[in-house]
């Protein structure tokens, strides 16, 4: 019996050495989308329900067109952005699809804490302006959301069909470049979210020829 014991605090001790337990930065769980574990946010989930700020099972919220997307919970930004316009002269439209439900908390304006839509939840928990995670609604500085891939006319990009980490995002039958085309809200094992890693560029350069 005390052998087994032994044998088995061991076992535990090897796995925490190696990172394979605690700490696996591709479960939510472990992430800065784990809203319970920022201090900062006081944001209180019951039952640590992780995935309830952004999505729940029954009554899910419209989105688009009635229907929701990806079984929805949080608030839903109303804010009116400003849009990216590049040197060829193109612009995407105000954000939708799920650069939108992106926006819902990095607006800088809709509470991060106003999810479920009962009154669990207060919806008092605004980012405030110094924090580099509140884009807020003046996204002329961020790279274009929006666009077509691959641009019309332009040359200098990569066809998709070589793409490793990075998507493009279909809507209304048209491939563009959306938050998700860089960021996979659920696994943070590269860092800021990211699809593909930043070392080297090597997430520009899936899509940039350069
Ligand atoms: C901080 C917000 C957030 C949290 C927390 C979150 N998700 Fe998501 N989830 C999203 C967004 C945004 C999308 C849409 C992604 C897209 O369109 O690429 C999504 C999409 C999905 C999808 C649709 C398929 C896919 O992968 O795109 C599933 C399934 C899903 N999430 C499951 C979960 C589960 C299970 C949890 C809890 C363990 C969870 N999510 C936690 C934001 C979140
Ligand atoms: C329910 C609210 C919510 C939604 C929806 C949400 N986020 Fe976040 N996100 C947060 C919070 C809170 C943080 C931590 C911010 C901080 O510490 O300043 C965060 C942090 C991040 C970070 C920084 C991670 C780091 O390691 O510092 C990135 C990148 C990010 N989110 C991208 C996204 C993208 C892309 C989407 C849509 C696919 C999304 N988020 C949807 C609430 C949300
Ligand atoms: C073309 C790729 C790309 C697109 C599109 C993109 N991002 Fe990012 N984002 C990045 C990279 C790369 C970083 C890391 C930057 C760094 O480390 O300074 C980042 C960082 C962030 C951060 C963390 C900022 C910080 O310093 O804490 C947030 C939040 C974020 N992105 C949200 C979004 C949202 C929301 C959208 C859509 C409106 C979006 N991103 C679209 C590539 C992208
Ligand atoms: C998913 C594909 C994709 C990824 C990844 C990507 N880009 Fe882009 N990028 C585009 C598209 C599409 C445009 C818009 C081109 C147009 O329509 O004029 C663009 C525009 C730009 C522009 C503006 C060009 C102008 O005319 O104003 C710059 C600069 C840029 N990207 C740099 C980067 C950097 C740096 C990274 C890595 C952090 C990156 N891109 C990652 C697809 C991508």
């Amino acid at each position: 019996m005390k052998r087994a014991t032994v044998g088995l605090a061991v076992v535990f001790v090897v796995m925490l050495a190696s990172g394979a337990t605690a700490q696996d930065m591709s479960k939510v769980i472990n992430t800065p989308h784990n809203l319970s574990t920022l201090d900062v946010w006081g944001v209180v989930i019951p039952q640590n329900r992780v995935c309830l700020p952004c999505h729940t099972p029954h009554n899910a919220r419209s989105v688009e067109n009635g229907q929701s997307e990806v079984l929805w919970n949080h608030a839903i930004t109303d804010q009116t952005f400003d849009m990216y316009t590049t040197a060829a002269g193109n612009q995407g439209g105000q954000p939708e699809g799920p650069s939108k439900l992106c926006l819902s908390c990095h607006d800088g304006a809709t509470a991060i804490d106003d999810f479920g839509g009962n009154d669990e939840f207060f919806g008092n928990v605004v980012s405030s302006a110094d924090r580099p995670s509140n884009l807020g609604t003046d996204l002329t500085d961020d790279h274009p959301i929006g666009v077509e891939y691959p641009p019309p006319d332009l040359t200098g990009y990569n066809d998709k069909s070589t793409f490793t980490g990075v998507k493009v995002v279909t809507i209304n039958g048209v491939d563009r470049v959306e938050c998700t085309s860089c960021h996979n809200a659920h696994d943070n094992s590269l860092g800021m979210f990211l699809r593909q890693t930043a070392e080297g560029s090597a997430l520009c350069l899936e899509c940039h020829d350069r």
